[in-house]
């Protein structure tokens, strides 16, 4: 059952059968957050909490192994995510003002999603295309040198 409204949560289904398949074996936690995070977009904690009780690994752990990898998200995403760099490089060029314009736009904050649910914001360290700073990612589409008064244009692609 899904903790918040206790409808049947298909996906934790699927989750536990996962978790069936490790027999116990704790080393498979990547295994399983990877499909969590397939599922469900991101690591809800009511599901972290069923990992730690049927892997017996301490909740404390399972949040330093979502933290450590970028890959899995501890928020729920939109069906796009905007990434911006607040890596060194991209903060001396400007990302901050790059950051504060998506904010403005989407009207959300980093860590949101917008109410239909096509957006959310991160804010994320050097994504290793300094020489493009300042960089913004929209999924996987990677745009540097982004301007402030670019930004409207590039979300509009997403619309
Ligand atoms: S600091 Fe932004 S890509 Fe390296």
């Amino acid at each position: 059952m899904c903790e918040n409204c206790n409808c049947k949560d298909e996906r934790l289904d699927e989750v536990k059968k996962v978790i069936a398949e490790c027999n116990g074996d704790k080393s498979q936690l990547i295994r399983v957050l990877n499909t969590v995070q397939e599922v469900y977009g991101y690591v809800p904690t009511y599901v972290q909490k069923v990992i730690s009780e049927e892997l017996d690994i301490p909740m404390a752990e399972i949040y330093g192994v979502i933290t450590f990898y970028s890959r899995f998200s501890l928020n729920p995403k939109g069906k796009y995510n905007i990434s911006v760099c607040l890596g060194t490089a991209c903060y001396v060029k400007g990302s901050q003002a790059v950051l504060d314009k998506v904010k403005e736009i989407l009207g959300i904050d980093v860590g949101g999603v917008t109410e239909d649910g096509k957006f959310s914001i991160e804010q994320t360290r050097c994504v290793g295309a300094c020489g493009l700073a300042p960089v913004m990612t929209v999924n996987d589409d990677v745009y540097g040198n982004v301007d402030p008064s670019k930004v409207k244009d590039i979300l509009a692609k997403y619309e």
